[in-house]
């Protein structure tokens, strides 16, 4: 790309050059031939002659001097393209070709206006001097009063821009790429810094065009594109909910979040006792600063759903005192007889008894969980399982650093028996793929139920024992391998404390 640039540039360099070079040689040519061809001549004082020696008339010497200052300028003219093509082919050369780097890219166009602006100055000097060495440029531009207050004035705002854009450049406070909040009026991603402006892209896909100078006034906000930049979020909850609960279940809910930095522990702390209840912030650390709208909205979802999970309630103004009769329960909290025909829907249940049923029934609880949430990680110590009762789960492991799904469980399947049974660290993450219901079965509830009913070691054994196999095929088995059944059987009654009541 720049090296077919860079040879379109080179002839037409060349072009050009030849082009004007010739015309400075040809111009005296035509000048001295138009000047014969009519009878007149230039004296060694450059005095306009007949062709006899005698003075031109007054009349003639106008005409003549006319034209000879109109190949003059011309001159300069052609002197002066010279000069703004030669500047532009070495700038592009040095700025474009030997200097690539992206990041000094608004540098560059700065300081290459700059001096191509002042090479152009000079240039002019020399070649108007050339042409009319007997006028004397500089008084005009230092002694004339007038002309500087009329081009300072044409030039205040320019000049402004170009100064404080010098400044911008020597301080570089942000970088394209960056976010910038200019006294809170616009917040945006930095696009391009130019001698002129800044300009950048805000949130609703707008570019703002922020000049120089006026930037050089204003507060900027800078949150620089390599940096762990921070956000708060805020939510609040009732005086009855237990402050270190509250601040657990948040902290690794808002861990979870895409673009949340795993670099640094989100903070969840209380901002104040208010007067409906406590108020709370969330600071986090944000991969993609540029995308803080976005991972602010997906964590206040997320603090939706720990909150109904965990019972937990928003606090709101309580100043008014009105009546209200009970409100339905959720979506989520079912009847428990319907927990109940959830946990008897299971194949493996079908030898405990009714009685049996309700017993867990009354003892689990329906947890709702958000799509894309862990409902259990690999590596992490367990002690209960889970039902499918609305959504569906993904199960899935790490291979070459890379996450593998493994099997999708929906409604009436159930995970997470394996470290429920064996007491072994969970073998695979669990993901909710949409919002997804489960129900939670804790250790301390199956364990009478196992002693009354030893054949659920047996078939949870099985299940756990293919389950394992098929983790060992894809190599990514944490859990000890004993190699047969009666291993994960012997595992689990230990675990239960069985060993004495059972017959293997
Ligand atoms: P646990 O190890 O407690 O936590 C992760 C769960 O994923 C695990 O229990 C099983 O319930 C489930 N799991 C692991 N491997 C498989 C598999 N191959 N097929 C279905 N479910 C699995």
């Amino acid at each position: 790309m720049v090296v077919s640039e860079l040879r379109k540039k080179t002839v037409f360099l060349f072009i050009s050059c030849g082009i004007i070079i010739i015309a400075f040689l040809v111009i005296p040519t035509i000048q001295s031939y138009l000047l014969n061809s009519s009878g007149f001549a230039l004296n060694p004082e450059g005095k306009i002659i007949n062709d006899d020696g005698t003075p031109a008339s007054p009349m003639n010497s106008t005409i003549i001097n006319l034209l000879i200052n109109f190949s003059l300028i011309v001159k300069i003219v052609l002197g002066m393209a010279l000069v703004i093509i030669i500047v532009r082919f070495i700038t592009f050369l040095i700025f474009n070709v030997i200097i690539r780097s992206a990041s000094q890219n608004e540098i560059a166009s700065l300081v290459r206006t700059i001096l191509s602006v002042i090479v152009c100055i000079v240039a002019f000097f020399i070649i108007f001097q050339s042409q009319y060495p007997k006028i004397e440029l500089a008084p005009l531009f230092t002694g004339s009063t007038i002309l500087g207050i009329v081009v300072g004035l044409a030039l205040q705002d320019t000049l402004g821009n170009l100064f404080a854009g010098i400044a911008l450049q020597a301080d570089q406070p942000f970088q394209v790429g960056d976010v910038i909040n200019v006294q809170t009026r616009f917040t945006g991603v930095v696009e391009s810094v130019s001698w002129r402006g800044v300009k950048i892209r805000t949130f609703q896909n707008k570019i703002v065009v922020i000049s120089n100078a006026v930037l050089g006034r204003e507060f900027i906000e800078v949150a620089p594109r390599d940096n762990l930049n921070a956000r708060i979020v805020f939510f609040n909850t009732l005086y009855a909910h237990s402050p270190a609960k509250t601040a657990h279940v948040i902290r690794e809910a808002v861990r979870q979040c895409d673009n949340v930095s795993a670099k640094m522990r989100p903070v969840v702390r209380i901002r104040n006792l208010g007067a409906d209840g406590i108020d709370w912030e969330i600071k986090y650390w944000l991969d993609d600063y540029t995308k803080f709208n976005d991972t602010d909205a997906l964590i206040r979802e997320r603090v939706w759903y720990t909150f109904q999970r965990e019972r937990l309630e928003f606090a709101y103004p309580t100043r008014t005192l009105h009546i209200e009769t009970k409100p339905q329960e959720t979506a989520f909290i079912e009847a428990d007889s319907e927990i109940s025909d959830l946990i008897s829907g299971v194949p493996l249940f079908d030898p405990l008894s009714d009685e049996e049923i309700e017993k867990i029934a009354q003892t689990s609880q329906l947890r709702v969980f958000a799509p894309k949430e862990k409902i259990v990680r690999r590596g992490q110590k367990g002690n209960s399982m889970f039902i499918v009762n609305r959504g569906t789960v993904t199960v899935q492991i790490r291979e070459n650093n890379k996450i593998k799904p493994i099997r999708n469980l929906k409604a009436g399947e159930f995970f997470g028996e394996m470290a429920l049974f064996t007491g072994e660290p969970r073998s695979a993450t669990v993901v909710a793929d949409e919002e997804t219901e489960v129900l939670e079965i804790k250790h301390h509830c199956l364990k009478p139920i196992i002693e009354n009913n030893p054949e659920l070691v047996e078939s949870f054994g099985k299940i756990i024992e293919k389950r394992r196999a098929n983790l060992d095929e894809l190599h990514d088995s944490v859990a000890p391998n004993e190699g047969d059944s009666v291993g994960v059987f012997n595992q689990i009654r230990k675990f239960f404390g069985l060993r004495n009541k059972t017959k293997e």
